[in-house]
């Protein structure tokens, strides 16, 4: 199968300043493209990932790459940093990474509800086994000041309010089930207004929805104010986020506890190279920021 591109891979393993035989957790282990770097240099990776079907899929790439003997996968949350790190390691850790969003397969597997052309679901749950709500209940139970809050706050959607009441028109007439027909209907609603977008018109509706379900935003603030309390002084914690609403969560704690908690490491935040970009279009809209615990 095709792994997952890791994005800013030597920009944030380079931070994590790497050493043998100490202990690091990557909080969105995925396919392991971060991890297997760490365990390349000696490190010792605890990977976590709310995802059984992702951590199956790395945990076996690191086994058939031979590092299983430094490797402990854990089915969790990042949003559990403090559990994890009393229940399995009894110590504070040297790093920290998370890479947030989804993995490429996540976005186009059928049947997940993440890709605009599944046709099957429109689910969205990373973690079907532990979590209730999905897309498709928020999108045909929720009523208009909900959905038009979610499609604001979260996507900054500029037609939010006549996309909420084309989608309540639409499911009167039939249950809103999959994702390609929520997709149309908001491309539905782009056409007719003869408006143009550079990218699919229901990026945005889509990006909520997922924020929502996987309560996205929340699970980032708790995992940073866990991480002053697990990882060691001395050592770095490296998040790259993909949308203005999760740097500005992480610009903002950073800001919050610089100085007496925390020290920015890298002041200008890293982005990803022309020739990265090229390689890899999935990784424009990357931001790497790092900090050191005091
Ligand atoms: C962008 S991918 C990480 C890719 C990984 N760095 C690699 O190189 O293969 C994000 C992963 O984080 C997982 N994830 C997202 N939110 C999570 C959370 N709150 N707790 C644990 N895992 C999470 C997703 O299931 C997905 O597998």
């Amino acid at each position: 199968m095709e792994f997952h591109t890791p994005v800013l891979l030597t920009e944030t393993i380079d931070l994590l300043d790497v050493q043998k035989n100490k202990i690091y957790i990557d909080g969105t282990l995925g396919h392991g493209g971060h991890t297997l770097e760490i365990l390349k240099r000696g490190g010792i990776v605890y990977g976590v990932d709310q995802d059984p079907k992702n951590l199956e899929i790395a945990t076996n790439r690191i086994k058939k790459a031979g590092f299983e003997k430094q490797f402990f996968p854990i089915h969790n949350n990042f949003n559990q940093l403090e559990n994890i790190v009393n229940k399995n390691i009894k110590q504070k850790i040297d790093g920290l990474i998370i890479d947030l969003g989804l993995s490429q397969n996540q976005q186009t597997d059928q049947d997940r509800g993440f890709s605009f052309n599944d046709e099957n679901s429109l689910d969205m749950r990373l973690d079907p086994e532990n979590q209730e709500l999905t897309a498709e209940e928020i999108i045909n139970t929720y009523d208009y000041d909900q959905l038009f809050e979610i499609f604001s706050k979260y996507a900054q959607e500029v037609y939010s309010k006549p996309i909420t009441l084309k989608i309540i028109r639409e499911r009167q007439k039939k249950p809103i089930k999959t994702a390609t027909r929520l997709a149309n209907i908001v491309r539905d609603f782009y056409k007719e207004r003869h408006i143009k977008s550079k990218i699919d018109p229901s990026t945005k509706i889509f990006l909520s929805l997922r924020i929502v379900v996987n309560d996205e935003f929340n699970n980032l603030k708790n995992f940073l104010v866990q991480s002053l309390r697990t990882v060691d002084k001395n050592s770095n914690v490296c998040i790259i986020s993909f949308h203005s609403g999760e740097d500005r969560i992480v610009k903002q704690f950073i800001k919050e506890y610089s100085d007496q908690k925390v020290i920015i490491e890298n002041k200008k935040p890293t982005k990803t190279s022309f020739q990265e970009t090229k390689k890899n279009p999935l990784s424009r809209s990357a931001t790497l920021r790092s900090y050191k615990i005091v």
